[in-house]
């Protein structure tokens, strides 16, 4: 095994002090119940939400092998629920005024703030509006918006009526929208006309209006696109269309949104005049709540299905213990709705524990890098939740951006999305928690719902770089590549051996998927598709994927996504894409592609082709590397052996056993080329 930071930090006596579970023996105590009985374990935590009928059958029933016929989870089953109204409505005689969310925009002048009545009411507008437009219970509505509030008033309108929201990443293409649009045949979509990122002012309309016309071409009619109006008006100019219909709008330097009524309707117009009454859908435990899209390794993404019950009970507790959740705590996660943290994190999580917490439109390096620790310091934040990516981004603009700020109210700081080196997580414990804050590294993904290994802040002494011991209900083994389980220290694939709540519970549409990527190479269990490691002290060390995926500054893509883009390319014959180590993204894409015969290799091309990238997927995905590939190392039987072209992306001649390999010749070939910057 490779070394492992094997310094430990015990939990900080602060946080230990008023912390939920404060020591290893509590978490192990429960822990044990929670697997050796969960229906009792869960049925406790069940008590403390709103069920407007208890469950008709089996607490829990599933199937986790498919040798004994198909894989299904249910949790609950029959129980009646709302999830908005737990998250909402249930907070409101005795809390209505507690704020639930700080919002603060990409401009540091620009901020509000919404509380649980008000949110309700926005809520209830919103609802009645999807209801008039005939939108009921089962329909899928796809949400393309900025982080403002009236993301969370969406997603919280769709789950009060039964409507499945599929929300897409902003970062995300026209291309990448309209798949997401047909796969989920979404006859709404909810967008904003524009967002701020730092300097760039984006279009979100306008990436909209081309989605939707590629659903149009496919013969799929979006019958509604409703527009949050989240810029100012002297922002954007509405153009083409009705006039007659548009609020009065100043000629502008930024924005031409063009308008196509009737299709397109303002939200700020359609609540006017709507009741702030609506009455909750009762929906059954195991209705789906909503769909995320995910990256899949045969290049397509998988809508991954949640449901209301286990989702709602895993979100919640989660979010209690992991961030050790107090009622005077603000609590800030940075991730972006449009990823599943947000999903869990930004809205469900914190809404059903009546937290308190902040929605933040911009990034971390604008104005400058010290935006983080200055919101942290304007709202007093107490809990902050981030990716290693930006870690190491801000690590590098030097510790004044951070000393700058007191951050005196921070206790938790945790991290999600991907690996964090010990170097990025010492400096956050050092620079940015001065010390005496916890550290928690939670792993998970779309799939689990929630964090499924993580530390507990009160409780857990951490090591830089493990995330630990797993969460309640969560039965994590490693197991070897022929599916043997590796007990005590070993390396392996990480895999559970049976569900929690907040598990997923199907691939939308195609159940066969949803069997075959995550139980069928090792039946029996849940497969991540991660690798990692068990130290002597039964730490877990996630080290990555082992499959052909990608985690780009904690965005999860396919390999296989990349290379069809690339191959879309009119002088384009073939593409292998791999992944390369980066610094500060973790780990960018390197692409190999073959060119047409008789085609040179240029610059303008190289360029052509990130471009491509991004239109076809987004700009997050552009790659970093491209290099010409006049051949590719592949098996006799014509499989790329990409093993060898992770070798030559780093520039590590040692490339191992090679005898499978038709020509060898290639791979000097490849050496030669490879660009001068990689
Ligand atoms: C990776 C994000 C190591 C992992 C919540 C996983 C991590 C993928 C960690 C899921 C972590 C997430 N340590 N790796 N703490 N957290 N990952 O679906 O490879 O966007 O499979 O969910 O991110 O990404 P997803």
């Amino acid at each position: 095994m490779a070394e492992l930071h094997h310094e430990t930090f015990p939990p900080p006596e602060s946080v230990k002090n008023e912390a939920f579970i404060n020591s290893m023996e509590q978490y192990k105590e429960m822990y044990q119940k929670s697997i050796d009985d969960p229906e009792g374990f869960w049925s406790e935590i069940a008590k403390g939400f709103y069920w407007e009928s208890e469950p008709t059958g089996k607490f829990l029933d599933f199937n986790f092998d498919v040798r004994n016929g198909p894989i299904y989870i249910k949790w609950m089953q029959g129980a009646k629920t709302n999830l908005c109204y737990n998250a909402v409505d249930r907070h409101i005689d005795k809390d209505g005024d507690r704020l639930a969310f700080y919002w603060e925009g990409n401009d540091p002048d620009d901020d509000g703030q919404v509380t649980f009545s008000e949110l309700k009411d926005r809520v209830c507008q919103f609802a009645n509006v999807l209801k008039s437009l005939g939108v009921v219970k089962g329909d899928r509505v796809a949400i393309y918006m900025p982080m403002i509030v009236d993301i969370t008033v969406a997603m919280l309108a769709c789950a009060r009526l039964g409507i499945i929201h599929s929300i897409v990443f902003g970062g995300f293409s026209a291309e990448s929208l309209a798949d997401r649009i047909l796969d989920a045949k979404c006859s709404v979509v909810i967008t904003s006309d524009g967002v701020w990122r730092g300097t760039k002012l984006l279009n979100l309309k306008d990436i909209v209006d081309k989605a939707v016309e590629k659903c149009e071409h496919v013969g799929h009619i979006v019958e509604h696109v409703i527009v949050s109006r989240h810029l100012l008006p002297e922002e954007i100019v509405v153009g083409e269309g009705d006039e007659e219909r548009q609020p009065a709008v100043r000629p502008c330097r930024h924005l031409n949104i063009k308008w196509n009524a009737p299709r397109d309707k303002w939200w700020h117009e359609l609540i006017e005049g709507a009741s702030t009454d609506c009455p909750c859908v009762w929906l059954d435990a195991e209705d789906p709540l909503f769909m995320l899209y995910t990256s899949g390794s045969t290049g397509k993404p998988k809508g991954v299905v949640h449901t209301q019950a286990g989702y709602m009970l895993y979100s919640a507790t989660t979010f209690k213990y992991d961030f050790d959740y107090h009622p005077d705590d603000i609590f800030w996660c940075t991730a972006d709705v449009g990823w599943i943290t947000g999903h869990t994190y930004v809205t469900y999580g914190p809404l059903l524990n009546k937290a308190t917490s902040v929605i933040f439109e911009g990034v971390p390096t604008y104005p400058d890098p010290g935006r983080f620790w200055q919101i942290v310091d304007k709202y007093k934040v107490s809990k902050f939740y981030t990716a290693p990516t930006a870690i190491r981004s801000l690590m590098g603009f030097g510790d004044e951006h951070v000393t700058k700020y007191k951050r005196d109210s921070l206790k938790v700081i945790a991290t999600v999305g991907e690996p964090i080196n010990p170097e990025a997580w010492l400096w956050y414990y050092n620079v940015v928690g001065n010390k005496k804050c916890a550290v928690v590294d939670t792993f998970w993904q779309t799939e689990t719902g929630g964090h499924v290994i993580t530390p507990l802040p009160g409780a857990t002494p951490t090591r830089p770089g493990s995330a630990t011991f797993p969460f309640f209900g969560v039965v994590p083994e490693i197991l070897s590549e022929d599916g043997k389980t590796v007990e005590g220290e070993g390396e392996g694939y990480i895999v559970f051996k049976q569900p929690w709540p907040g598990i997923m519970r199907t691939v939308y549409g195609n159940p066969q998927r949803f069997e075959t990527t995550y139980f069928k190479k090792f039946p029996g269990y849940y497969t991540t598709g991660d690798g990692g490691k068990r130290d002597k002290d039964g730490y877990i060390w996630v080290t990555g994927r082992i499959d052909d995926m990608v985690n780009v500054s904690a965005h999860l893509l396919s390999t296989a996504e990349i290379e069809s883009a690339l191959v879309e390319h009119k002088l384009v014959t073939e593409a292998a894409v791999v992944s390369h180590p980066h610094k500060i993204k973790g780990e960018c894409t390197y692409c190999f592609v073959t060119l047409k015969q008789g085609n040179k290799f240029t610059a303008d091309l190289i360029h052509e082709l990130r471009a491509q990238v991004r239109t076809k997927i987004g700009p997050f995905a552009t790659p970093d590397f491209i290099q010409e590939a006049p051949g590719l190392p592949k098996t006799r039987s014509g499989k790329i052996m990409r093993r060898v072209l992770r070798k030559i992306a780093v520039g590590d001649k040692d490339i191992g056993d090679v005898s499978t390999m038709a020509d060898e010749t290639v791979v000097d070939e490849l050496f030669k080329r490879r660009p001068e910057d990689a």
